[in-house]
């Protein structure tokens, strides 16, 4: 239960989230590694720090953890939790919990709005048009949804999101996922490479961490061929972006739209020489309608936590049995 004479320290790992230290009230003693060096707060109080936050950029794993002895939660204010190391969090009974679902529709239509943007170079007609060419010559004809045959590697909540929005569309959709999801119609893959052998256009969004790392590589790409656009929303690490240049640069794919990239905030410097790619700067979720939803809901995990009602949206690998 909250103790009312003192506030519960917090480690803030990341950017703040939409002013969730003032959402967490004044019961909530926030330590921000933003704001102050990070061994320097662990110095001064990692033995009372009792929550983590985080965001995702800095790792939450055995390490920092051993130096927190008595956190009880880590609460990942995103959907994503590849930087927190679960293994860890639960040898040590933490809890983790996430920001499921209430991005789901925000991600879903940005990666709608990116693929087309790439297909039709909205971007590149955009720069034309200011650049003064138009007057000069029409914008080239590009090419075309109507052609295509989607297909969507990950068929989680996301995912399905997705697939939801591009079915009036009125193109084939398949998807990959390594077991059939049940209630979802459209045709399934076992393999990426598979999937990407019977598609020209590939959505990405599968979760981050070592299991889908460098996912899409040079053969995938290779599979989904010459008219061949990739579309990753997800995380960077799921494609090999070296591979994904060169795909560019030699025209084994046509084309690329991309939210996310291996190394962030940055991206392979030869991509914005290129004409055949839309580049956004992780942005999936970025409205303030929906990282206002995600920080309520961080902050809910918190405050529910600390007054003894459990977490609300823990992470699958640590479930809430109750005990604390
Ligand atoms: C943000 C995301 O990057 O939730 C995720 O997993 O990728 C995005 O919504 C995240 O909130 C970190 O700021």
């Amino acid at each position: 239960m909250l103790d009312d004479d003192a506030r519960i320290p917090v480690l803030w790992l990341g950017e703040m989230m939409m002013d969730a230290d003032r959402r967490l009230g004044d019961r909530f003693e926030v330590l921000s590694a933003e704001e102050a060096d990070l061994d320097a707060i662990i110095a001064a109080r990692g033995n009372d720090i009792r929550a983590v936050t985080t965001r995702g950029k800095r790792p939450v794993d055995d390490a920092l953890l051993d130096r927190l002895p008595n956190v009880e939660i880590v609460a990942a204010f995103a959907v994503g939790y590849e930087s927190v190391d679960t293994d860890a969090a639960k040898a040590r009974n933490v809890v983790v919990t996430n920001t499921p679902d209430v991005l789901n529709d925000e991600v879903a239509d940005l990666a709608v709005g990116l693929l087309i943007a790439t297909i039709r170079e909205i971007p590149q007609a955009d720069r034309h048009l200011r650049e003064g060419g138009w007057s000069d010559q029409p914008y080239r004809l590009t090419s075309s949804l109507r052609e295509r045959t989607i297909g969507i590697a990950g068929m989680g909540r996301i995912g399905r999101a997705i697939a939801e929005r591009l079915v009036p569309f009125g193109r084939p959709i398949a998807y990959h996922a390594r077991r059939p999801v049940a209630d979802v119609p459209y045709a399934h893959h076992p393999t990426l490479l598979g999937l990407a052998e019977a598609c020209d256009t590939l959505i990405v969004i599968l979760p981050g961490g070592p299991a889908t790392k460098h996912a899409v590589n040079a053969e995938v790409l290779k599979a989904l061929g010459a008219d061949g656009v990739l579309i990753n929303v997800a995380r960077g690490s799921c494609v090999d972006e070296a591979a994904l240049v060169q795909a560019l640069a030699d025209r084994t794919i046509a084309a690329a739209g991309l939210d996310v990239f291996e190394k962030e905030p940055g991206f392979t410097p030869a991509l914005a020489a290129m004409d055949n790619v839309v580049l956004l700067p992780h942005v999936g979720s970025g409205s303030v309608h929906t990282r206002t939803l995600m920080a309520d809901l961080g902050v809910k995990n918190l405050v529910s936590w600390f007054e003894g009602r459990g977490p609300v949206t823990p992470v699958a690998e640590t479930p809430w049995t109750g005990a604390k």
